[in-house]
């Protein structure tokens, strides 16, 4: 049983998630977490700043950058750390392909960083997870689903960085024996996610009565998966998942993105009523030029986590938006802080 899980990234979205559901609900879990974080726009504090007074023995919060080899090898150290659930990343499309250094610097060279650190304590390190995503695949036509067999065929800077953190991570465990789980999982939605992203982004744009801004033809598929499902399913392979494993995580939820933008703007019609004149959110999809290099349609076929580990996910995609959305609507403070400029110079402030 693990008494030490150093979390990288665990100031963002699925970390959040990820460590909230392990203190306040998950009773086998009983260690303590150490939660590395540089804080990135993508990084809020305040949204676990209630667990260190919650659980002060069990939670600790390290700002530091992962390819800072000094700090993490201390962070290590100081905690006796005993697993590592690496989160941190470079995480949107659309930045990667505007400004890519950034995804390369952390996505790669900070996973290797880690993995050098980990070589150098492999007594002491029982289990490295390292959460991956199903880009890595490339895109799919009509039919089929990726299962973990499918070569990787990344499409866009950030889905290769994620490929090359894959093969590090797998190449350590085929070279020096190092204890590894890796996973790749489908698109999360839930709370805490950073507004940039398709569904916070129309949840907030729709809300307020801005253009919903369309790829393409809209018809591209995603496959959704609610990020409390997502959380449970890595704590699931932290604690049973097989060594040098690979696992496919996904909600078996495919949908065109025009469509779950209409159910966002049906659902924000019926929860904060129509817009002014009674116009309906629908009528704020605009059509947009095409992201380079869209991929057209993931899918994910999760056979394996279900079969061998009894995962499988909870949340319907209906009920999981309706939660979602429920939660921006009562969370416009934390919507505000990290928007603004604001709470950067707050983060400098208490953070250095
Ligand atoms: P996010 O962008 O919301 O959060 C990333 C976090 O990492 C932030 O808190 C940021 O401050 C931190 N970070 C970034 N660079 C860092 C560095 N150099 N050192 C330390 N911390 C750093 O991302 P997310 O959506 O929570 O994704 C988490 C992980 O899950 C990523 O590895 C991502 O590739 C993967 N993933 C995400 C999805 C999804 O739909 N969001 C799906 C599959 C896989
Ligand atoms: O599949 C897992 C991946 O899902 C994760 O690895 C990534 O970290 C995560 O960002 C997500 O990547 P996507 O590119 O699929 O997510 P995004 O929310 O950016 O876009 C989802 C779809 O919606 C995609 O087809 C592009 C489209 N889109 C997106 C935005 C932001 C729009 O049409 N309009 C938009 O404004």
């Amino acid at each position: 049983m693990m008494k030490n899980l150093l979390v990288t990234g665990g100031c963002g979205f699925i970390g959040v998630n990820f460590i909230r559901q392990l203190l306040e609900e998950t009773p086998d879990f009983t260690g303590r977490i150490i939660n590395v974080d540089v804080l990135t726009y993508a990084g809020n504090p305040l949204s676990l700043a209630d667990l260190e007074a919650r659980f002060p023995d069990r939670y600790v919060f390290i700002k530091a950058d992962i390819g800072d080899r000094a700090a993490m090898a201390a962070a290590l150290d100081a905690y006796r750390v005993d697993a590592v659930c690496h989160f941190a990343a470079e995480s949107h499309v659309d930045r990667s392909i505007v400004r890519p250094d950034a995804f390369i610097q952390t996505n790669i060279v900070g996973t290797h960083v880690l993995l050098e650190l980990f070589r150098a304590r492999r007594e002491k390190i029982r289990r490295f997870h390292h959460i991956s995503t199903d880009e890595v695949f490339g895109s799919l036509g009509p039919s089929g689903a990726f299962t973990e067999e499918t070569p990787y065929a990344p499409n866009s800077p950030y889905s290769a960085s994620k490929a090359a953190s894959d093969h590090l991570v797998r190449a350590y465990h085929a070279t020096y024996g190092l204890p590894v789980t890796i996973s790749n999982c489908s698109n999360n939605y839930g709370p805490y996610q950073f507004p940039e992203k398709l569904i916070s982004l129309m949840i907030l744009n729709a809300l307020e009565g801005k253009p919903l801004p369309m790829y393409g033809d809209g018809l591209n598929v995603r496959d959704w998966l609610y990020v409390g499902d997502h959380a449970r399913a890595i704590w699931t392979i932290l604690a049973r998942g097989v060594e040098g494993r690979t696992y496919n995580v996904g909600g078996r939820t495919e949908l065109p993105n025009l469509e779950v933008v209409r159910m966002i703007a049906d659902q924000l019609d019926q929860l904060a009523g129509p817009l002014p004149g009674g116009r309906p959110r629908r009528e704020l999809i605009t059509f947009v030029k095409d992201r380079p290099g869209h991929d057209r349609r993931y899918a994910i076929d999760c056979t394996r986590i279900e079969r061998e580990l009894g995962w499988r996910p909870r949340e319907s995609f209906a009920t999981g938006l309706n939660r979602t959305i429920r939660w921006y609507l009562d969370h416009r403070e934390w919507v505000e802080q990290v928007r603004s400029g604001e709470y950067q110079q707050w983060i400098r402030e208490h953070y250095g």
